[in-house]
């Protein structure tokens, strides 16, 4: 995929680098329907890594960084040192627009939508898989071949969306523009990995975006985004092998909240539900909808650890959960009386699902000053010990704040 005709990146090591073990990536993904706190995460992991980047998703994930008392919303570009466009599908204004005509359409016709970001990610990734899409080596290269290229998409969406109005010499003024800007930070993912991963000791940083259960295939499908959120998504998102993943990090919220439509089944639709939502400020930052709030699900949980293979937790927002007299985590779902053993795959079943229940008791304590695991009431202790147990993984840090140092490390 070298471009320009330019020699290809010296590989490093005599072209043996391939056998040695090379640097590893850490990786940080969402466990549960995303807005776990991601972004918090690879903030504080971030402060002495090499390389950030972002491997799937677009700008419907929206990632908030709290550092001096100023709040940062990253949407695409949490880091932006990667560049992650040279791997990334270009997303056109119509995509977006067709987003926002598809969503009416569902609604029209099925009387009910996706509930999407409406920033065009289902459409652009389907023009990835119907192979019309567009990618950023392709605007880099040729511009009057990307041209002609992207007149046969956009009259593509004109035939199929006949309300859909493109200005298409307009769209290819501005992209030239965008082009020449961009031009000279555009390199080749693989190669730019390759060196990184197999160069001098590096710390490499993968911010997962979105969540396991929007995963187009292992999520609440057909409620999902439309990229891998799992950890294979970090493979084929940067073209790297996964000898080179190191830590997989899980970002757990200590209660589920989930944006958009489909089933949820600890969700609290009462003065729980609203007191998690006010306290917990769950507001969308892509598209300022309310998030739809609940309790902790280790069914849901030990479903995205059996994907992601997490090494460790980050379990955030505990600080939330100070006022509640008792906290219940759903710890199996029973269909017509009985335990059933997997994660249903289908939608109807899961919305069927009867949650069961551990009831802990609360700690009725303001945690969020406090910064060592010994610091914290023992309730909350034995609320995470209890999350480590039925989970079979660590926690390593537990968020007790917005702010970068309302953090505990455990270990
Ligand atoms: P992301 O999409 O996974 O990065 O998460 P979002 O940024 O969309 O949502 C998480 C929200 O919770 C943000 O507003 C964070 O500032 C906030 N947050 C993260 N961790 C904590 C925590 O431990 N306590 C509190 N109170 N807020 C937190
Ligand atoms: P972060 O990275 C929460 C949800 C949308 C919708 C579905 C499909 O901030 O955790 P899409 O626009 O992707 O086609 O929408 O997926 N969704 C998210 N929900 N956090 C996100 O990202 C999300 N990204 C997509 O709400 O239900
Ligand atoms: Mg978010």
């Amino acid at each position: 995929m070298a471009e320009h005709g330019a020699p290809a990146p010296a590989i490093p090591n005599g072209g043996c680098a391939a056998r040695l073990p090379g640097n590893k990536v850490t990786v940080v993904l969402g466990a549960q329907w995303g807005d776990e706190g991601k972004g918090k995460v690879v903030d504080l992991l971030a402060q002495d890594a090499d390389i950030v980047c972002r491997c799937q998703g677009g700008n419907n994930a929206g990632h908030t960084v709290v550092v001096d008392s100023v709040e940062y919303d990253f949407h695409l570009l949490p880091s932006g040192i990667i560049n992650p466009k040279v791997t990334a599908f270009i997303v056109f204004d119509f995509h977006q627009a067709a987003d926002g005509i598809q969503e009416q359409q569902r609604q029209e016709q099925a009387g009910k939508n996706l509930g999407t970001t409406k920033k065009g990610i289902g459409p652009v990734y389907s023009s990835k898989a119907a192979r019309s899409g567009l990618r950023m080596c392709d605007l880099v290269s040729d511009f009057d071949d990307f041209s002609e290229r992207f007149k046969v998409l956009a009259n593509q969406y004109k035939a199929i969306y006949p309300t859909l109005e493109i200005d298409i010499e307009g769209e290819l003024k501005k992209l030239k523009g965008y082009m020449e800007k961009i031009k000279p930070m555009v390199k080749d993912g693989v190669y730019f990995m390759y060196e990184a991963l197999h160069g001098p000791p590096k710390k490499i940083l993968v911010e997962g975006a979105n969540a396991a259960l929007l995963d187009i295939d292992f999520g609440t499908y057909p409620f999902v985004t439309s990229s891998n959120c799992t950890v294979g998504g970090v493979c084929t998102g940067l073209g790297m092998p996964p000898q080179n993943v190191g830590e997989v990090y899980g970002v757990v919220k200590a209660y589920t909240t989930r944006v958009g439509i489909g089933a949820f089944p600890t969700e609290q639709n009462n003065e729980i539900g609203e007191l998690l939502q006010t306290r917990g400020k769950e507001f969308g930052v892509t598209t300022g909808r309310k998030r739809r709030c609940g309790w902790l699900d280790l069914v849901l949980l030990r479903y995205a650890y059996m994907i992601n293979g997490f090494t460790a937790l980050a379990l955030t927002k505990l600080d939330i959960l100070d006022v509640f007299p008792e906290i219940k985590v759903g710890v199996a779902y029973k269909l017509d009386g009985e335990i059933i053993p997997h994660f249903p795959a289908n939608q109807e079943v899961l919305n069927k699902v009867e949650v069961q229940y551990e009831t802990l008791p609360g700690w009725d304590t303001d945690i969020s000053n406090a910064r060592t695991f010994d610091e914290l009431p023992v309730n909350a202790q034995n609320y995470v010990r209890f999350i480590e147990m039925e989970l079979g993984v660590p926690v390593k840090w537990i968020g007790v704040g917005k702010s970068r140092e309302s953090m505990i490390q455990l270990f």
